[in-house]
C-alpha cells in the first residue's frame, strides 16, 4: 500500500526538514510583528466558488458529507481569513498582522512543484490602505526566503499592479464583467500557446502583447520600489506586469517570487484583496487586506539544490536532533539506578536517552555517537559512583551518583 499520487510521507528527515521550514518561517513571520492563527481544513465548497476563481475551483477535493453540507478541503486560506475576520474584526485592533501555517490541498496533476497536498505560510495584513503595507508585507516575503541563507542572486519577487490593467481595461472601454477572464489570460501568457492568447483577447490582443513584451509603467510601483529600495531591498525586485496572479480575489499590487534561474514555478504569491471581506460579510464589514502564501514544496526543492542553503539546513537538523546525555548501562544490578536519574535528567530538561534492553558496552558507546550525545554516564562496577566521559574529548571521571546533576549541568554548560 502507497500513499496516494501527490501525497507525502514524511519520514523523520523529511518532518525535519520540515519542521526547519516552519521554524524559520515562524521566526522571522514573528520578527515582524505578526501573530498566529488558524482555521478549519474543511470549508463549506461555497466559499471557494464564490471567490477564488475558476482555476482553484476545479482542483477542490469536495465531497457531501453525512449531513448533505457541500464541504471541502482548503485549497487555500484566503476565504477562510476572510470569513473569520468579518467575523471577529471587532475583537482585534487594526491592522491585524495575522499569520498561519497549515496544510492544503488541491487536486493539481502532479509535477515537479506540485503536488496533492503542500503546506503554506501565510502571512496577511488586514486593515490598512497604506502603500506602507505593501511594502511592509513584500520585505516580510524577502526576509523570509534570506533566512533560509538565499541571496538577490537565488530569487527575485516579481511584482504588479491588477489596477495597471484595470485602468487600461477601462481606458479601452471594456467592461467589468470582462475583466476577469482577460486577467486571467494575461496570467497564463507565456503558459499557453501565443495564438491561443492573441484568440481569447480580441480586439485587445495587440495593446496587450505589446504591453506583455515591452513591459508597463506605474507610478504606484516606483513608489514601492522605492520603500523597498530605503531598506536595502530593491536587488530582491522586479517590476513585471506579466504578473497578475490566476485568484479573482486581488484588486491592487501583487507579487510573485522565483528563483532567479527561472527553473521552479512560484516559491510564494500574494497581493492586495481590498474587497474579499466585504463579499465574505454577512454584516457588510469592509476591510482592505493584503497577504502572500509561501508553499514548502518548491521552497524545499530551491533549499535541496543550492548548496549553501541544503548545508545551513543540514547543520541545523544535525543540532536539533542531538541528545544531551547517554546512559551506558555496564551491569543490568545498576538499571533501578540509572533510571532513577535519567528521570531527574529529563525532568531538568536534558535530552537523555539509553538502551531499553540488556546490549554490550561497546554497542551502547557507539549508539550514544551516533545520537550526537555530549555526555555518557556509565553504571557499572564503581557504584555509587558513576563514570561521567565526555564523548568530544574522551576524558573520563568518577563522580559521585547524588552528585552527578550538578557536575552535568556544569560540564555540558562549560561544552556548550
Ligand atoms: P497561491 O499562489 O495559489 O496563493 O499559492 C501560494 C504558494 O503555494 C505558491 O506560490 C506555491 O509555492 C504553493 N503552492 C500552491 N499550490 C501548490 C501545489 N499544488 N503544490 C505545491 N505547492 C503549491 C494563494 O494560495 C493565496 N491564497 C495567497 C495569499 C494569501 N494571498 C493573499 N493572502
Amino acid at each position: 500500500m502507497q500513499a496516494l499520487p501527490g501525497f507525502r510521507d514524511f519520514l523523520p528527515n523529511d518532518c525535519a526538514a520540515r519542521n526547519y521550514i516552519f521554524a524559520r518561517w515562524r521566526e522571522v513571520a514573528r520578527r515582524y510583528g505578526f501573530i498566529e492563527w488558524d482555521a478549519p481544513v474543511l470549508e463549506p465548497t461555497e466559499i471557494y466558488q464564490k471567490k477564488s476563481g475558476p482555476e482553484i475551483v476545479a482542483q477542490l477535493f469536495n465531497f457531501t458529507d453525512k449531513g448533505e453540507r457541500e464541504v471541502a478541503m482548503r485549497p487555500e486560506l484566503t476565504p477562510s481569513l476572510a470569513r473569520v475576520v468579518a467575523a471577529h474584526e471587532r475583537e482585534f485592533k487594526k491592522p491585524l498582522k495575522w499569520f498561519s501555517i497549515g496544510q492544503f490541498f488541491r487536486y493539481e496533476k502532479q509535477q515537479r512543484g506540485r503536488l496533492r497536498e503542500h503546506f503554506q505560510l501565510n502571512c496577511d495584513i488586514i486593515g490598512e490602505t497604506a502603500l506602507a503595507a505593501d511594502i511592509e508585507l513584500v520585505s516580510l516575503c524577502i526576509d523570509i526566503v534570506r533566512a533560509f541563507g538565499f541571496t538577490e542572486k537565488d530569487f527575485v519577487v516579481r511584482i504588479s499592479d491588477r489596477e495597471f490593467w484595470t485602468d487600461f481595461l477601462r481606458s479601452r472601454k471594456v467592461a467589468a464583467e470582462q475583466w476577469d477572464e482577460i486577467l486571467q489570460t494575461i496570467d497564463k501568457f507565456g503558459r499557453e500557446p501565443r495564438e491561443k492568447t492573441s484568440e481569447k483577447l480580441g480586439q485587445l490582443a495587440d495593446p496587450v502583447l505589446r504591453i506583455l513584451s515591452e513591459g508597463g509603467k506605474s507610478e504606484k510601483l516606483d513608489r514601492l520600489v522605492d520603500g523597498l529600495r530605503a531598506r536595502g531591498l530593491a536587488d530582491f525586485v522586479d517590476i513585471d506586469v506579466r504578473i497578475v496572479r490566476g485568484l479573482a480575489y486581488y484588486t491592487g499590487i501583487v507579487f510573485e517570487v522565483f528563483d532567479r534561474a527561472g527553473q521552479l514555478r512560484a516559491i510564494a504569491g500574494g497581493g492586495r484583496y481590498d474587497n474579499l471581506i466585504e463579499q465574505l460579510s454577512d454584516s457588510a464589514v469592509s476591510l482592505p487586506a493584503l497577504g502572500f502564501a509561501m508553499g514548502d514544496v518548491v521552497l524545499g526543492e530551491l533549499i535541496g539544490e543550492t548548496a549553501s542553503a541544503r548545508e545551513a539546513m543540514q547543520k541545523a537538523i544535525a543540532a536539533e536532533q542531538k541528545i544531551d546525555i547517554y546512559i551506558v548501562i555496564a551491569k543490568e544490578e545498576r538499571r533501578a539506578d540509572a533510571l532513577a536519574q535519567i528521570q531527574k535528567l529529563r525532568d531538568r530538561g536534558y535530552r537523555v536517552d539509553y538502551l531499553l534492553t540488556s546490549r554490550k558496552v561497546a554497542r551502547q558507546f557507539q549508539t550514544a555517537e551516533d545520537l550526537g550525545a555530549r555526555v555518557a554516564l556509565l553504571y557499572g562496577d564503581e557504584w555509587p559512583q558513576v563514570a561521567v566521559k565526555d564523548l568530544a574529548t574522551g576524558e573520563q571521571k568518577l563522580t559521585p551518583n547524588q552528585e552527578l546533576l550538578a557536575y552535568v549541568a556544569r560540564s555540558l554548560s562549560l561544552s556548550s
